[in-house]
């Protein structure tokens, strides 16, 4: 393979642009011809696709976001839109294509690789829901941005003498709550994998409070069916001590990659252009156990993620 265009879709992640570097510096070390392409499939649909050089992915490794833009495209799902993406790849002479992103941009791949377009995915995303790698690029550096903002939080919620409901991002899974507050020493992880028990929260809460316990922190994921301001309300209103609620949003989501993120995004960028050159069909590409590797992508996207519940005990009697 001599030609190949990677793109970061849906949302972005620190790391990405690590993960375009690796992909870029990697591709031209192997002689081929490497075209990024912007804003994601909304990109690849409009030809918004450009020859990247060595110097165009410099100074950036540190940097959040991603500078090939990302976009969550609607029209990609439409037959004519599609359509327009296998054009578009055809026009540019584009061999094969390295995404970058999470579940659903995946699976964009995936239905390109059904067209015959050779994919190789890397898993770009905060949320850590790729059930096919224990790590996601991102993750990292949104639990380290997270437990910075506890920190803060601690200092002010001790002051006062209240409970703080955090809540953080990660869509249908837990694990940056449950990460995050593990690492962060909250008393409570409300995930969207296990059903809360509001009466035990509140007990905890009250025996806390009466062996002198000046604050209270709960790490709130927000797939978590019952809303954190709902879920504030009725904390204050059965154990009397003022709780308020801070939502984390897209602060958790900008910033420095971790030296963690950097490394996996570098990996897994080099692995898919050595797969690619190889001629390889569509592969994921994650970390497993510390060692980086690559599987079938149709069956990466089978896999079923099963949240580690046992962190949850493990906070609890840690806190
Ligand atoms: O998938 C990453 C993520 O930040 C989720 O945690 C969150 O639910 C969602 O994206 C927010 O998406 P948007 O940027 O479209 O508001």
């Amino acid at each position: 393979m001599k030609r190949i265009g990677v793109l970061t879709s849906g949302g972005d992640a620190p790391g990405m642009n690590a993960a375009i570097r690796a992909v870029v510096r990697t591709a031209i070390s192997e002689d081929m011809e490497v075209f990024g392409i912007e804003r994601g499939y909304e990109g690849l649909i409009n030809g918004e696709i450009r020859k990247m050089g060595m110097s165009s992915v410099g100074d950036i490794i540190h940097r959040g976001g991603t500078i090939l833009k990302t976009a969550r495209s609607e029209r990609f799902i439409t037959p004519e839109g599609f359509q327009r993406a296998l054009d578009m790849i055809e026009n540019f002479g584009l061999e094969g294509l390295v995404v970058v992103g999470g579940d659903g941009s995946l699976t964009g791949g995936l239905e390109l690789t059904r067209a015959g377009v050779p994919v190789m995915g890397l898993p770009g995303t905060i949320d850590n829901d790729l059930a096919y790698t224990d790590f996601t690029i991102g993750f990292d550096t949104t639990v380290n941005t997270v437990l910075s903002a506890i920190g803060n939080i601690r200092d002010t919620s001790s002051s006062h003498e209240r409970t703080t409901v955090l809540e953080v991002m990660g869509r249908n899974c837990g694990d940056i709550a449950l990460y995050a507050g593990l690492a962060g020493g909250a008393e409570t992880v409300l995930i969207p994998e296990v059903e809360a028990d509001l009466s035990s929260i509140c007990r905890k809460i009250i025996i806390g409070k009466n062996r002198g316990k000046v604050h209270s922190l709960i790490l709130h994921a927000e797939g978590v069916k019952m809303s954190s301001r709902e879920l504030a309300r009725i904390l204050e209103e059965r154990t009397g001590v003022e709780t308020k609620v801070v939502v984390l949003g897209y602060i958790q989501r900008g910033g420095s990659p971790t030296a963690r993120d950097r490394m996996l995004a570098s990996q897994v960028g080099y692995r898919a252009v050595k797969l690619l050159k190889e001629d390889s069909s569509s592969r994921a590409i994650g970390i497993r156990g510390n060692e980086i590797f690559d599987m079938d992508l149709e069956e990466a996207l089978k896999m079923q993620r099963i949240a580690d519940t046992s962190l949850i005990r493990l906070a609890e009697i840690l806190a």
